[in-house]
């Protein structure tokens, strides 16, 4: 029922109120503001693949809201030993009343929650999908532009194996974004994702030069190349620091245009960005905090305020 396995389980409406919350939440998220809406509540974050920012933010967003937290790691627990994905999950349903799972193989998040009773919120499935960072990014964007609609979005890097990109290019179109897949072929968006995405009805490009983009995006969403799931290191050394964006490349920018980046970073963004207008992934990475708030109230149905003081 609270499960968020992919963008498709959220309609364009639950999109929005889930924003709208995040965006209360904020002064909670920053600790200005107490409210225990979760007290009582334990999260089991269960991260089976490295994660810095969704693991912390997911817990300091379940800890602001006076909730407690297991975390699982498939260091130094039973994985070590054998025990499948659906033995470690069906003890979570006995532990915690929600999960955040985060899995090298696609496909492991729907699994997980065809398997348990709780809530499964899908942190990162292999190269499938990462909707939790869609709902954060769709929060940044919306800061910088105040809407999402009309907007042209330009995706950057490994849409192949890239989860983020494919996630949020799906909800990009839902709201009538125009996107521009920027990538070397080898690691083009799949197919059945760029097929999807023209069902929507959104005007889709698809180029390997990202010098040309710049003056007229809205957006320019840069990703890290998933060195971890190229079968072959070659075939990554091939494709390694193609793209990358200095505080240079940016003078023909519109004012407004947002860099964003799931992070982390290797070299896609030279630091000079930093200090650019244009420059938003750490804000993206707080707005992670309120955001999953956000969810986790959606998930444990319970509702967020419509006044936070
Ligand atoms: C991303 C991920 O894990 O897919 N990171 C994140 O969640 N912020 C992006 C990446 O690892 O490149």
């Amino acid at each position: 029922m609270g499960d968020v396995v992919t963008m498709d389980d959220l309609t364009n409406d639950e999109i929005i109120e889930i924003l709208d919350s995040a965006e209360r939440l904020v002064p909670v998220a920053k600790g200005e503001v107490n409210l225990p809406l979760l007290e009582g509540k334990v999260l089991a974050n269960m991260f089976f693949e490295n994660s810095t920012r969704t693991r912390m933010s997911f817990e300091t967003a379940m800890k602001r809201l006076g909730g407690a937290v297991l975390n699982f790691s498939s260091i130094g627990t039973s994985v070590a030993k054998g025990e499948t994905l659906y033995d470690t999950m069906q003890m979570i349903d006995g532990y915690a009343d929600v999960a955040a799972i985060r899995h090298p193989r696609q496909g492991a998040a729907q699994y997980s929650a065809d398997a348990v009773e709780i809530p499964i919120l899908n942190a990162g499935d292999g190269a499938g999908n990462h909707p939790t960072q869609t709902m954060l990014d769709l929060f940044t964007i919306r800061q910088a532009h105040g809407s999402l609609e009309g907007l042209n979005v330009v995706l950057v890097g490994d849409l192949r194996y890239g989860r983020t990109v494919h996630s949020l290019s799906h909800a990009l179109v839902r709201f009538g974004a125009s996107l521009t897949l920027v990538s070397p072929t080898t690691l083009r968006m799949p197919d059945e994702i760029v097929s999807d995405l023209r069902s929507h009805g959104a005007e889709v490009t698809e180029t390997e030069s990202l010098k040309d983009q710049i003056a007229h995006a809205d957006v320019i969403y840069m990703t890290r190349i998933q060195k971890e799931r190229f079968p072959d290191e070659d075939e990554y050394a091939k494709v390694a620091g193609i793209y990358k964006l200095g505080a240079s490349d940016l003078s023909g920018a519109k004012k407004a245009m947002a860099v964003m980046h799931p992070l982390p970073r290797v070299d896609e963004i030279a630091p000079s960005v930093d200090s650019t207008v244009h420059a938003r992934y750490f804000q993206q990475a707080f707005n992670g905090v309120p955001t999953r708030m956000a969810l986790l109230c959606r998930s444990l149905g319970v509702k967020v305020p419509k006044k936070v003081k």
